[in-house]
């Protein structure tokens, strides 16, 4: 059986990667497509042989041979679409950030929750191989004592683009790109990030959201954690990088983060904890590389979504989650703002 899908705003990530990755899931069907513009919409369902093209949500959602849809407008487009889609009795799956502020995101959830919709947040980072393994890796550091990621991208001005102004994306580097370090990382350790202290600038560009961010936060453990997020670091240059320490060894992890599957992990236990050792000896120290199957993450969280609405099944990435990432986000702004640590409530 397969999940029958649309697409509210087919034009973006959904083209680039989203619907590609759908037309490989094994449980999943592209029934139609929405643009602004009804010639993209055309293109586009051409392109995948959807069986519609709309220039409007409202006549999408009227169909009823339409299950679930994926909404990857921008952020700012997100809420009109999700209240509308639950209306009309379709499950959701909502592109990150989910709202504008955690507020209105929990609005949107709580509305969903009455209808009985599922909604997911697109956070496919969740799929890909290595992050999956890394759950069950991650218990082997004994005492987590850091987590750290780091998430950057070239983005200089450009006129008119929502993404640069404040009340369309809801913020910058953070809320687009540090949205998947802050989730990763809680998802990968199973912990929140309690508290925070941040740094939020726009050092580089004329644009009036931030293009750098530094987090220095708290997970429930106690452990530290270390978030950086730009839009000033060339692509060339990107490392693209996570690294989990603890009182039993560390896992590195190089650019297993973005939207195509790869990179590499590297890991070293250090077991049962031993005498001080005034040598600080560690070149006898043994490693892990992985080595891991990859695949489509994109196809990987349309299956799981489906799956889990087909049969009746929890989301493996839930948009009540996405929501205290969002306040984590929120608790940094407020942080920088006040030039002050702030506890995530
Ligand atoms: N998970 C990922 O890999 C990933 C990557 C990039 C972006 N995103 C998220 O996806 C969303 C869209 O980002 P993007 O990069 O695709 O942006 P984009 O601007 O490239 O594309 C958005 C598309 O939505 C259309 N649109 C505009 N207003 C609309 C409306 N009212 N209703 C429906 N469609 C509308 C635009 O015409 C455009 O084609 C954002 O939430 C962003 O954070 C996710």
């Amino acid at each position: 059986m397969k999940l029958r899908w649309g697409v509210i705003g087919a034009g973006g990530i959904a083209d680039r990667r989203t619907i590609p990755g759908m037309m490989e899931a094994e449980n999943a069907e592209l029934v139609a497509v929405m643009e602004v513009e009804q010639s993209l919409a055309d293109s586009i369902k051409e392109k995948y042989g959807a069986k519609a093209a709309y220039d409007n949500a409202d006549d999408l959602l009227a169909r009823d041979d339409i299950d679930a849809v994926y909404i990857a407008s921008p952020v700012i487009c997100h809420e009109e679409a999700a209240v509308k889609a639950a209306e009309a009795g379709k499950h959701i799956l909502i592109e990150k950030p989910i709202a504008l502020t955690s507020a209105k995101a929990q609005e949107i959830i709580d509305y969903c929750d009455k209808k009985g919709i599922k909604v997911g947040a697109g956070f496919m980072m969740r799929f890909a191989a290595y992050h999956q393994l890394l759950k069950g890796e991650i218990k082997k550091l004994g005492q987590l004592t850091n987590a750290a990621g780091q998430f950057t991208c070239w983005y200089p001005d450009i006129e008119g683009a929502w993404r640069q102004i404040k009340s369309q994306g809801g913020g910058g580097a953070l809320m687009d790109m540090g949205v998947h370090l802050i989730d990763l990382i809680q998802y990968i350790t199973g912990e929140k990030i309690v508290s925070v202290a941040a740094l939020n600038d726009t050092m580089t560009f004329g644009y009036e959201v931030e293009d750098a961010s530094a987090i220095l936060g708290k997970l429930e453990s106690g452990a530290y954690v270390n978030i950086n997020s730009n839009f000033n670091i060339p692509d060339e240059a990107a490392k693209w990088r996570m690294e989990f320490y603890g009182t039993g060894g560390r896992i590195i992890c190089d650019e297993t983060i973005g939207q195509v599957e790869g990179g590499t992990v590297e890991a070293l236990f250090t077991g049962e904890a031993k005498d001080y050792d005034a040598q600080q000896d560690k070149k006898s120290a043994g490693k892990t590389v992985y080595d891991v199957e990859f695949g489509n993450m994109y196809t990987k969280e349309i299956e799981s979504f489906s799956d889990s609405v087909l049969n009746d099944k929890p989301l493996e990435s839930p948009a009540s989650e996405a929501i205290y990432v969002q306040k984590v986000i929120e608790a940094a702004y407020k942080s920088s703002e006040e030039k002050t640590f702030v506890d995530v409530i």
